[in-house]
């Protein structure tokens, strides 16, 4: 299996933080590119009812300071990107998988969520069930 594009969503956790560094210890071994990508969950957003500019203008910020932060990360010599999309995770995830010519995603077990002693959340076992290609779940 040739590794030339890897994708990995973002949320700022510990979870995605470990799968981050993973990430970054194969795109180095394989010479892969690392595609990082945040999702603004405008569907959470909406049960608010009030989604005004102000609003969105802040969780755009919040990405970016994720985005920033994954990318910092990466020693030079590896070639890197960061994207920021909005929708709901898990489906823009698969999405951007399929339209990037993506050969692995690397994510976390869990992420921000609240819900602790479950194995995978709602986002990660959504990939792993629907994807079509492969995911190495940092755990
Ligand atoms: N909004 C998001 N944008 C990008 N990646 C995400 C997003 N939410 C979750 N992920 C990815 O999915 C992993 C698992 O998170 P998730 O399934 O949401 O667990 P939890 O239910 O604990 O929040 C995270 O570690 C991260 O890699
Ligand atoms: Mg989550």
């Amino acid at each position: 299996m040739e590794i030339k594009n890897i994708l990995v969503p973002v949320d700022g956790s510990e979870g995605s933080d470990r799968a981050v560094a993973e990430a970054i210890a194969l795109a180095e071994a394989c010479d892969a590119k690392l595609n990082f990508l945040y999702v603004a969950n405008i569907n959470q957003l909406a049960i608010n009812a009030c989604l005004s500019d102000a609003i969105l203008e802040a969780v755009n910020k919040a990405g970016n300071v994720i985005l920033d932060r994954s990318m910092e990360m990466v020693p030079s010599g590896i070639d890197k990107e960061a994207f920021s999309e909005t929708g709901s995770p898990a489906v823009v995830i698969l999405d951007f998988a399929d339209n990037h010519d993506t050969d692995l995603i690397i994510m976390g077990s869990r992420g921000l969520g609240v819900v602790k002693g479950v194995l995978l959340g709602s986002v990660s076992q959504y990939i792993v069930e629907q994807s079509k290609c492969p995911v190495l779940v940092v755990k």
